[in-house]
Order: structure tokens, then C-alpha cells, then sequence
């Protein structure tokens, strides 16, 4: 899903300080864990040569300076100086919920006076609390919103994001929602990726029947949005006050039967075990705060990515994150995400992300960087186009005012892109 924009026939990124490429140390196909989630691939002095929207080259200056389509002199070629700036691919963003119309601001100040998330969503508050803005705009409206989202995403260096519907909860909305997202994804050169999440949460005309919700989502919302092919994934929050396990499980199965992929927000708040969503190879498993040893032990033996969302942490306001070394040193694969939505992360900058993902769950800079680019590709199983800098893969590159890989999680508060490009396409992030 990417628009048709020009393309000049070629775009040569050239003298960056650091090159990070991301090429994958051992060439296989799977997500990276252990000791390659410290592997950048950095060339120094590097260049990038790109035509039609697809990577061509990749090396220092002086080696692709050299390369036929530059020398051939027909070529019109789009010379970007990188001197001072740190080059690499574009940020994988696996897990957002950009279809929304205001902030919760109230919801917002009650924690800070001291409510709970859970608190705030008994009292009506909550992810319920954007549910009459979603199912009150039109498709076109919403799309505008997820737009302005996305825009942002790209102006700090995002090239690819997967967007989740889940605000709309009625067969309509979450329709109108999937829809929005087309839209939206027609208007930005970026790649997105659409998921229903009509199992948000219960909606309040189901709340004496929560299981007339779930039997709506398993036969009308999944078979509508596999025929009309509005979505590739289907999601759905298994948590205390949202889905149960067996709920939860009915959705994913039902998701699997219409060949969709599935993924899950899981042990966000409490803990829950793993096994009943294994069963379905989710694609990824979101948050994980209370993930156990047990599951933890289970999870490195996977290609299931583990998508961990600390800005959502950072907003609420919480001390504990999820125990991301005890899940890096077991040799679980690690995804970093914005989870961008009104309740729990406004958010959407990867870097900043970058940043808490350091400073409170002590990955290392480079962990950070694997899991915000490649394992976030295959988090929504994209690695053979995207999260790293190839030749044949797209050209989804992000340039960053910095000499040094660290300094892109170390800045906070600012944005240091300078420039990103979408499936080729250039956007200054002025
Ligand atoms: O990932 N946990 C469920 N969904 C979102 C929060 C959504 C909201 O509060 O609006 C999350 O944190
Ligand atoms: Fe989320």
C-alpha cells in the first residue's frame, strides 16, 4: 500500500559517519536474538544508491561512487550529502493504534491526581472513552486523523507501520476504521499494515453480554475483513476487564480459519500464561510485563517476536517495565514499538521510545536499534522487504543529525531526524 509518487530515476546518499545497515550477521531469514541483536552492520564513510524506490547499493563512498548507474551519463541522479548525520533504515513501527480522534485529557489528569489505568476504564473512561468520536466521524475524517499520525511517525524517522483499528467496537466502526486506514495508507509513501482489533474491549451495549461482542467479531467482523482483505492481522487485548483466555482464543482461531495472521497485547497488566496464544503462531506477543521465567524460557525457542512497549509504561507512569534482559539474554526475539494511541502512549517517536527502552529496561543502544528496525520487520513478517539496507530491498531510510548509532537514543525530547525516505520517496522532517 504505497502511493504512486514521483521517483527521480536515482537518489545517492552519500559520506555518512556511520552507515548503520543492518545486514543480518548470519543471512538467515528469521528474527535476530542473543548477540545479533548487537550487530549494525555500521560502514563508515557510507553511501546508499536507490532507483525506482528499491535499494541498488550499499558501501562506502569511494565503492559505490564507482557503480554503473552512476557513471552511465543518462542517469539523473538526487546526490544527498550525509557528512555528520547517521544513515539507516527507516523505523518499523509493529504496533500502533492511530484510529482515534481526540486526547484523553481527562483520563490524563485523573492518574495524575492518582487513579489507575484500570480505575479510569470501570469509571467509563478508557479506551471507551474514544469510542463516540470513532463512531461519529466519517471514514474521510479518519482517515485525516490517522494521516496526521503518520506524518508525524515519518518526521521522526518511521518508514513502516502497522495500524490497528479498535475504537470503533460495533461491526460498522471497526469496518469504517480498516477503511480509514486504507485511506490513509493511500495518501502516505510509507508501508502500512492494517489489524483488526475490534477485541479492544467490550463496548457498553454488550457489557451484560460480552459474549454476543465476541460471537459479532468471529462472524462478522473477521470473515468481512478477510473477504474485503481490509486487514492482515487480527488482534485482541487478553486481559482482566478486556478478553478472557477463552474468549481470547475463540477470536484467534477464528482469525487462523480466515487466514489471517494474529498477534496479541498480553500480560500488560497482569500476568497470564503464553500457551493458549501459542498455540496459534502469533506473529508477535505485545507488552509482556508479566511475562513468567517459564514463558520466557519458551518464547526463545520461537519466531514469535516479543514487542515490547515501554513509552506506555513512561505515560502511565509506572515504576516496573517488562523485563526485557531477562528476555534479550534468554535469546528471545525483541521488537520495540511506539503502541502511539490516546490512552496510554502519545507517542509517536520511535527515538524517544529509543531512549526509555535504555534508560529503563537497559537494552543496549544497538539491542534498541535491531529491535526498532529489523525485528520490528518481522514482527509483521516483512523482513524480506524491510528493517534493513540492502540492495533489493525497499528504500525506506531515516538520517539522523548525529555521529555516533548511541546518540539516537541518548537525545530526548528533540527530534534529531533530519530527512527520511519512503519507498523512495523524500520527506524533510522540517
Ligand atoms: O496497548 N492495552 C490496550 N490497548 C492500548 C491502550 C489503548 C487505550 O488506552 O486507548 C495499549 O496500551
Ligand atoms: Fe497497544
Amino acid at each position: 500500500m504505497h502511493s504512486d509518487n514521483q521517483r527521480s530515476s536515482a537518489t545517492l546518499l552519500t559520506h555518512a559517519a556511520q552507515l548503520l545497515t543492518l545486514r543480518s550477521p548470519s543471512g538467515g531469514s528469521g528474527p535476530r536474538r542473543a548477540a545479533e541483536m548487537r550487530e549494525l552492520g555500521i560502514i563508515e564513510d557510507g553511501a546508499v544508491l536507490i532507483a525506482e524506490g528499491k535499494i541498488v547499493a550499499v558501501g562506502t563512498t569511494d565503492e559505490i561512487a564507482k557503480h554503473e548507474l552512476l557513471t552511465a551519463k543518462a542517469a539523473h541522479v538526487d546526490e544527498i550529502d550525509c557528512s555528520r548525520k547517521v544513515v539507516l533504515p527507516g523505523f518499523v513501527d509493529s504496533h500502533t493504534h492511530p484510529v482515534f480522534t481526540a486526547p484523553r485529557l481527562i483520563d490524563f489528569e485523573k492518574r495524575i491526581a492518582g487513579a489507575t489505568y484500570e480505575e479510569i476504564a470501570e469509571a467509563g473512561g478508557g479506551i471507551r472513552a474514544s469510542l463516540r468520536g470513532v463512531r461519529d466521524a466519517r471514514r474521510q475524517e479518519l482517515a485525516a486523523h490517522v494521516v496526521r499520525g503518520l506524518d508525524e511517525m515519518a518526521r521522526h524517522g518511521t518508514t513502516t507501520v502497522e495500524c490497528k483499528s479498535g475504537y470503533g467496537l460495533n461491526f460498522a466502526a471497526e469496518m469504517k476504521s480498516l477503511e480509514a486506514i486504507r485511506e490513509a495508507s493511500h495518501q502516505w509513501p510509507g508501508w502500512v499494515v492494517a489489524t483488526l482489533l475490534a477485541a479492544h474491549v467490550v463496548p457498553p451495549e454488550h457489557r451484560e453480554n460480552p459474549e454476543e461482542y465476541v460471537r459479532i467479531i468471529c462472524q462478522d467482523m473477521i470473515p468481512t475483513a478477510a473477504k474485503l482483505k481490509l486487514a492482515a492481522y487480527v488482534d485482541v487485548f487478553c486481559e482482566r476487564g478486556a478478553f478472557s483466555r477463552e474468549q481470547s482464543q475463540r477470536i484467534l482461531r477464528t482469525a487462523v480459519e480466515y487466514n489471517l495472521g494474529v498477534r496479541a497485547h498480553v500480560c500488560q497488566l497482569t500476568p497470564a500464561q503464553l500457551a493458549p496464544l501459542i498455540e496459534f503462531h502469533p506473529a508477535s506477543l505485545d507488552h509482556l510485563d508479566f511475562v513468567s521465567d517459564e514463558d520466557v524460557a519458551v518464547l526463545s525457542k520461537l519466531d514469535t517476536v516479543a514487542t515490547l512497549l515501554p513509552a506506555a509504561n513512561y505515560f502511565l507512569g509506572l515504576d516496573t517495565f517488562a523485563p526485557a534482559r531477562k528476555l534479550l539474554d534468554a535469546g528471545v526475539a525483541v521488537a520495540l514499538a511506539t503502541d502511539y494511541n490516546p490512552g496510554t502512549s502519545p507517542t509517536a517517536s520511535m527515538p524517544f521510545v529509543l531512549s526509555v527502552a535504555c534508560t529503563h529496561m537497559k537494552m543496549s543502544p544497538a539491542e534498541a536499534l535491531v529491535a526498532a528496525t529489523d525485528n520490528g520487520a518481522c514482527a509483521l513478517q516483512l523482513q524480506g522487504r524491510k528493517g534493513s539496507l540492502e540492495p533489493g530491498k525497499d528504500a525506506d531510510i531515516a538520517i539522523f543529525d548525529a555521529q555516533d548509532y548511541r546518540e539516537l537514543a541518548y537525545w530526548f525530547g528533540v527530534n534529531r531526524c533530519r530527512e527520511t525516505i519512503l519507498n523512495g520517496v523524500r520527506q524533510t522532517a522540517a
